[in-house]
């Protein structure tokens, strides 16, 4: 089989499998598999491929068969400027989530030396993005999950942002790290008990339940967030898709001053960000 067969009938197989974008995704899995970018891949189109090179395709597209992200099976993923690893450990990051940390930079742009919180740290995405972006910022990053807190110190190190970035094992219910911070951000699990079911089996299936469902998460950081921020200092909540509203008026009632909500690129409000007037 030639490398464009393989892209065609691999596309074929994923679209079969319920995969939402089949031909993308069988582009990504045989350049990996190969070896290749993806704009490689298309100059080599009519080579025939080896006996391993075959194997080594037919074994990614079999598991994306299965509905495993793709970012799972590739191992590494693109968040804002860095390619972090991913795996079963923690959340594949999210596009709306480079949108948070758009919000995170902007608001401590003019601090020199800030100090921020992630809370749910997960793979490191958004910890490591604003330590990356922002060459004088020490960051903390939190979770309850020790599989999660290892992939973010191979992100650390793999970024080479382990001297800027410290993890802890801490559970949000037990408080937030002393402060004072210039910010504390999450990307709290959100998802209700209830939404589970209805989600793609990319994420039921395989993404860790602890990052996805958590009711109140949202609101015990906002509480928290009270007892670490500095007067004057920010918090930036990623929240569910409708549920913008309903957490300003959370932060406004706990008495964060400033707030207001940020659309993703789809267009839909899914950061929210108040100051602690302190
Ligand atoms: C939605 S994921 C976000 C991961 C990462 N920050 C990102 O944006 O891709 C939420 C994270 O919060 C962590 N978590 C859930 N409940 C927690 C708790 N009670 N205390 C601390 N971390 C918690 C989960 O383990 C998970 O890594």
């Amino acid at each position: 089989m030639t490398v464009g067969e393989v892209v065609r009938t691999s596309a074929e197989f994923l679209a079969a499998k319920g995969v939402p974008s089949p031909r993308v995704d069988a582009e990504h899995l045989v350049a990996r598999g190969l070896g290749l970018s993806r704009l490689d891949l298309y100059l080599e189109y009519d080579r025939p491929l080896t006996g391993p090179e075959l194997a080594a395709c037919r074994e990614l597209v079999r598991r994306r068969g299965t509905r495993e992200p793709l970012a799972y099976v590739l191992g590494e993923w693109g968040f804002r400027r860095l390619v972090l690893a991913v795996d079963r450990r923690a959340l594949v990051p999210r596009p709306e989530t480079e949108v948070v940390v758009e919000r995170c930079l902007a608001l401590l742009g003019t601090v020199d030396e800030p100090r921020a919180l992630d809370v749910g740290v997960g793979s490191g995405a958004i910890a490591l993005a604003i330590a990356d972006e922002h060459p004088g910022a020490r960051v903390v990053g939190i979770d309850s999950s020790a599989d999660a807190l290892a992939l973010a110190g191979e992100n650390a190190e793999r970024t080479g942002l382990a001297d800027r970035v410290s993890l802890l094992r801490q559970d949000l219910v037990h408080g937030l790290p002393a402060g004072p911070f210039d910010l504390v951000v999450s990307n709290p699990p959100y998802v209700e008990p209830d939404e589970v079911g209805s989600l793609p089996p990319e994420v039921r299936d395989w993404e860790p339940r602890a990052a996805l469902v958590g009711s109140g998460a949202t609101e015990a950081v906002a509480r928290g967030a009270r007892r670490v921020l500095r007067a004057g200092g920010w918090l930036v909540l990623e929240v569910a898709d409708g549920t913008a509203e309903a957490v300003s008026g959370l932060l406004a009632s706990l008495g964060f001053a400033d707030v207001a909500r940020t659309r993703d690129l789809a267009g839909c409000e899914r950061v929210v960000e108040g100051r602690w007037p302190g």
